[in-house]
């Protein structure tokens, strides 16, 4: 079963403090923190992700994963650091509310597979509610408006079209629309109460798209772990590839408690536990155990 590790290049973590640069609401309960680490900025593919900690707080004692949103550039090109969107859901995700422009915060990335060389067809990302944030980066790159990684990557082949399909609760919890708008990709909207684009679930986009006259070649995927699984089920039934990005928790992100596994396909018959911090988070659908 292939793996997305074997397609990209991932460096090696670092340790570091990261500077709060700025914070935006983005929508309801979502916000979207700029910090500033050349290190990371340099290294990170889409895709990957790192571990934030609030120095000096006992509670959340353990850092929490988040996926870079997009890299931002000096005058010159040069990364001096990344966005990344977050939900508040609890314990740090509350605390981050209230961090402030030259707060000093404990990182430590980048981190994961990401996602791999997306190919020469179509190429659709399917996000549901905060798991558009990997899908900006990859917009990014796969429209060549931006590359990544140290040396930059170049993808060997580039897909003939771009969608983003984004499904939210409701208008008030899409985040980043305006970020999408971006020269040739094409951007479909669901909420699930009909107060923005398409009046139902995005699955129901994905089905559209897989009958259309121009099919997905590739589809990345992320979101809550019950949509995946549709779109999983749906990826492998039309015969596209499809890579799913996990949002397990996880403690310590790089390898060393094993409280992050997934069950991963290993035969016809058999199936083993991977870690998503090392293996994944970016799985082939063929490969997950739901
Ligand atoms: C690789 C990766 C990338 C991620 N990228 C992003 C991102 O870009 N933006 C973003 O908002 N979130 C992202 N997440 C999820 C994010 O890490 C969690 O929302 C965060 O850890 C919550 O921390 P907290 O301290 O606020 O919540 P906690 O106090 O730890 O938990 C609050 C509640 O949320 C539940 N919970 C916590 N984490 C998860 C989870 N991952 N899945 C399901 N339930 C959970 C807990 O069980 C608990 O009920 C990512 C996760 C992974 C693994
Ligand atoms: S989070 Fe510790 S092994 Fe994955």
């Amino acid at each position: 079963m292939t793996a997305a590790s074997e397609f990209s290049h991932c460096a090696t973590p670092q340790f570091l403090s990261a500077t709060v640069v700025e914070q935006e609401q983005m929508a309801r309960a979502t916000y979207r923190m700029r910090l500033e680490c050349p290190q990371i900025a340099k290294l990170i593919l889409p895709g990957q992700f790192f571990m934030v900690r609030e120095p000096g707080v006992n509670d959340p004692l353990l850092g929490r994963p988040f996926a870079l949103y997009d890299t931002c550039l000096d005058e010159s090109g040069e990364p001096t650091g990344f966005d990344f969107g977050y939900v508040v859901v609890g314990k740090l995700t509350s605390r981050m509310t209230h961090w402030q422009p030259g707060d000093q915060v404990e990182i430590w990335g980048p981190l994961g597979n990401g996602f791999p060389q997306p190919g020469s067809g179509p190429l659709v990302m399917v996000a549901g509610g905060i798991g558009q944030t990997p899908f900006l980066a990859t917009a990014r790159e796969a429209l060549r408006l931006r590359k990544f990684g140290q040396p930059q990557r170049n993808l060997d082949e580039f897909p003939a079209k771009v969608s983003l399909l984004y499904g939210a609760r409701s208008k008030e919890y899409l985040a980043g629309l305006d970020d999408f708008r971006l020269q040739g990709l094409e951007v479909k909207v669901a909420t699930d109460d009909g107060t923005f684009g398409h009046h139902g679930y995005v699955t129901d986009l994905l089905q559209q798209q897989i009958d259309s006259a121009s099919p997905p070649a590739t589809i990345f995927c992320c979101g809550p772990e019950p949509m995946m699984e549709v779109v999983s089920r749906m990826a492998i039934k039309a015969g596209i590839t499809c890579w799913l990005s996990l949002e397990t928790p996880m403690a310590c992100g790089f390898g060393a408690c094993f409280s992050c596994v997934a069950k991963v396909r290993i035969s016809d018959e058999e199936w083993d536990y991977r870690r998503t911090c090392v293996e994944g988070p970016v799985f082939n659908a063929e490969a997950l155990v739901f």
